[in-house]
């Protein structure tokens, strides 16, 4: 364990708190607590399933990410909750529809006792929402010192030693940043004054941070991706990462592109449209709330096949994101893409992928590892923006002045690299594949 000499040791429980219990968030508790009674396996969470190579290849050592590092065990893992409606996590669960009545019975109990805190919300923020379960102060600023103190009360209700947030909300309206997000100065003027840039997303943000919590973004809005914040998690010694969980199409999207781009393969035309139900689906309906999820889901390709390095490739792209509400489909989406590409000489060719997927079965595991790796990485003296987390991402947060990364494979290498060095372990570079004779290199 001198590995980890640098990581202040787990110990005591570790309290995951989301500000909203829909869909996502109840599917990832359920799973949780299914699996601490063997009653499911944690498939799509690396942090449970994945091993990583450590050292030269000839030492043959392949340890589970989970043994490797110093991870919180789901055994020790609480949960806390807002949302704008009562409901408890059981009674969340069924409405969202995700998982099977067989497998909710298996853990009714537990995630009835998950009772949400009132939420800070207001509907202008997202305009098919309301509910009763809903904060009422005098200012934006009395609004976060209730989230500061619902944190503070909620890990001294399960006894957990330390806490880290990930945000599982509705989407937010599209927001631009503002002068009230310049730096913390503007910001506190700005919560005092409740300044309509001041989403409640951001709210939560600054209250975990404000906690020494570390912050995760699922959804497309702004959030922690604004400088005052930025600043403030620096400042506090506190990760952040975002944003909006990388599922669904825009996950095809970042493993095929990336094979297209590695084979100098032309793109010129690629069409994505998706049909959903659950309240998510309905939510990004509104033109304001599906503006934010179509900058996340545009950039993706423009970023990832760089057009103005390979304009004969690449230069013509037409890409067109639709995102369609219809009830009948609840939780289980489907999502079309027609891609038209070209190869030797300009010859034209089609892909055509139809991906019946359920998207909060992709982002449970997600918000899992995001935990355990944010928490991890809090314990491991890490603060400000994760980039290495930009694999659970479909619109990576990154610092002033650099460019997200995309490809899901470069992503991964990554991730896996700074899990090595947490672990005081050297990053793998695979130079040495090929020659025998170096085989004693990482
Ligand atoms: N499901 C996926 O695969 C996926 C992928 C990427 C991003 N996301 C994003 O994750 C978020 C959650 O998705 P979901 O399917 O669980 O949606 P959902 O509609 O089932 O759940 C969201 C919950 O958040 C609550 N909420 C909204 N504003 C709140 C606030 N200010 N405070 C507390 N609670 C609030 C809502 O009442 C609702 O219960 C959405 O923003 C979605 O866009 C989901």
């Amino acid at each position: 364990m001198s590995a980890f000499a640098t990581t202040r040791a787990d110990s005591g429980k570790l309290l995951v708190l989301t500000p909203g219990l829909g869909a996502v968030a109840t599917t990832f508790m359920a799973g949780v607590e299914a699996v601490r009674h063997g009653l499911a396996a944690p498939i799509g969470s690396l942090s449970q399933m994945q091993t990583i190579r450590i050292g030269p290849r000839s030492e043959g050592r392949n340890p589970f990410i989970r043994d490797l590092l110093d991870l919180a065990p789901l055994e020790n893992l609480e949960f806390g909750a807002w949302d704008v409606f009562g409901d408890d996590a059981y009674e969340a669960a069924v409405r969202a529809n995700v998982l099977r009545p067989d497998h909710l019975s298996g853990v009714k109990d537990y995630l009835s006792s998950i009772k949400p805190m009132s939420a800070a919300f207001e509907q202008k923020y997202v305009k098919r929402l309301s509910g009763p379960n809903v904060k009422e102060a005098a200012s934006k600023y009395d609004l976060a010192q209730m989230l500061r103190e619902d944190i503070r009360n909620r890990m001294a209700e399960t006894g957990a030693s330390r806490a880290v947030m990930v945000w599982c909300g509705s989407t937010e309206v599209y927001l631009r940043p503002a002068p009230c997000h310049a730096d913390m100065d503007a910001f506190e003027k700005g919560l005092r004054d409740s300044d309509d840039a001041i989403s409640p997303s951001q709210l939560y943000a600054y209250a975990a941070i404000m906690e020494g919590v570390p912050y995760a973004n699922g959804a497309p809005n702004l959030s922690a991706d604004i400088p005052a914040l930025e600043q403030l998690a620096l400042e506090r010694g506190v990760p952040i990462a975002g944003k909006d969980f990388k599922t669904g199409q825009t996950l095809m999207k970042t493993i095929l592109a990336p094979g297209m781009k590695a084979r100098m393969l032309g793109i010129n035309g690629w069409f994505s449209t998706n049909i959903l139900g659950n309240r998510d689906g309905e939510i990004l309906d509104d033109e304001s709330s599906f503006r934010a999820k179509e900058v996340t889901k545009s950039a993706v390709l423009d970023t990832l096949l760089q057009p103005e390095i390979y304009p004969d490739l690449y230069g013509k792209l037409y890409h067109k994101v639709r995102i369609n509400y219809y009830p009948p489909r609840g939780d289980e989406k489907e999502g079309w893409d027609n891609i038209d590409i070209f190869g030797w000489m300009g010859y034209p060719m089609q892909i055509k992928v139809d991906f019946l997927c359920r998207d909060s079965i992709l982002a449970a595991p997600i918000v899992l590892d995001l935990a355990l790796f944010l928490d991890l990485a809090g314990r491991s003296g890490r603060s400000g923006i994760q980039e290495w987390l930009s694999f659970y991402f479909k619109s990576p947060h990154v610092g002033v002045g650099h460019v997200p990364e995309h490809d899901l494979f470069i992503q991964h290498f990554r991730l896996k690299n700074t899990l090595r060095v947490l672990a005081g372990e050297e990053p793998v570079t695979h130079l040495s594949e090929n020659y025998e004779a170096n085989l004693d290199t990482p």
